[in-house]
């Protein structure tokens, strides 16, 4: 397990610093790979309503022998389901799908700004953490201006940003609009998707200069900017070698060189992604 310290949210609550993403996984493997990823030592997994896998990753939670409240599973809310009436009949599909009567973590997936939903859904949110449905609220693929949106309409900011995130799109003005709103940074796609990424001359150097992977070294740079990565890998080997990065610190100079790739966003603009 990571021996890297839990991070703090704006409310209070904490986090394990590396989480486990779970996207792409489905079915019976989808079970086994999250089972083969709390044994690691993961304890923060992140589902989705819309990757169809919370049955399989709830059923890996209960199977663990790891008591609930050390492990924190996030769910975030898909598209057809925004609006205040909607969100409140979706968590109740989620924590069934999963087996669990409270998420750690629920985020709005995306904020489909042409909807027009996302402040009445993310005031759904806060009666749900209010309930004490959810333990924390926040977003995903939010811009400087629908957080502030949020923000101004209900007094309310997100624990949260979950936000494409990795050495080919560096989010610099976004990592800035979390420091001075005080919103944790998530990653999603913090290896780049494995593709490219891994293999680019600067990550290799780095990595090399270290001793440890291209993967090792591209977690170490989202850790050392704050903000909290979520790899994926369906090989068990690779899940540690995800987690085993407290061992180094990459100085200035390497940070740099990470971040110096070509810079292309692999997802959806948060402006115009529709779901
Ligand atoms: N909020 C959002 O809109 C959003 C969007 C996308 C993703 N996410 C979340 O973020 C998580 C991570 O993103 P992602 O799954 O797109 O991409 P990722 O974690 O950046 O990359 C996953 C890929 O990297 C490979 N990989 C993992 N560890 C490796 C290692 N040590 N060495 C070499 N290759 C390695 C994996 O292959 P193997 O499996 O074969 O190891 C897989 O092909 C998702 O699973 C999901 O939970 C959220």
């Amino acid at each position: 397990m990571t021996s890297l310290p839990d991070l703090t949210l704006n409310d209070g609550t904490t986090l394990p610093a590396i989480g486990f993403g779970t996207w792409t996984l489905r079915g019976s493997d989808a079970t086994e790979q999250v089972a083969s990823a709390l044994e690691a030592g993961y304890r923060l997994i992140d589902t989705a309503a819309s990757y169809g896998n919370e049955a399989e990753v709830g059923r890996a939670v209960a199977e663990s022998g790891i008591a609930r409240s050390q492990i924190a599973v996030t769910s975030k809310l898909a598209g057809p389901d925004h609006g205040y009436d909607a969100t409140l009949r979706a968590v109740e599909r989620s924590l069934a799908a999963l087996g669990l009567d409270r998420l750690d973590l629920y985020l709005i997936h995306w904020p489909l700004p042409a909807r027009d939903l996302y402040v009445d859904t993310w005031r759904a949110f806060i009666r749900l953490r209010d309930e004490g449905v959810v333990r924390s609220v926040g977003v995903s693929n939010f811009t400087a201006a629908h957080l502030d949106r949020v923000i101004a309409e209900t007094g309310v900011t997100p624990a949260v940003n979950q936000i494409e995130l990795h050495p080919g799109f560096v989010q610099e003005q976004m990592r800035a609009a979390h420091a001075t709103r005080g919103i944790l940074t998530q990653s999603w796609g913090p290896l780049g998707r494995g593709r490219g990424i891994l293999d680019a001359e600067a990550v290799r150097e780095v990595a090399q200069a270290h001793g440890v992977t291209p993967a090792q070294a591209v977690l170490r740079w989202h850790h050392q900017l704050g903000a909290q990565p979520l790899p994926k890998s369906g090989d068990p080997t690779r899940q540690r070698e995800n987690l085993d990065i407290a061992g180094f610190t990459l100085d200035e100079e390497q940070m740099a060189r990470i971040a110096s790739l070509p810079q292309r966003r692999l997802g959806g603009d948060p402006d115009t992604h529709e779901e």
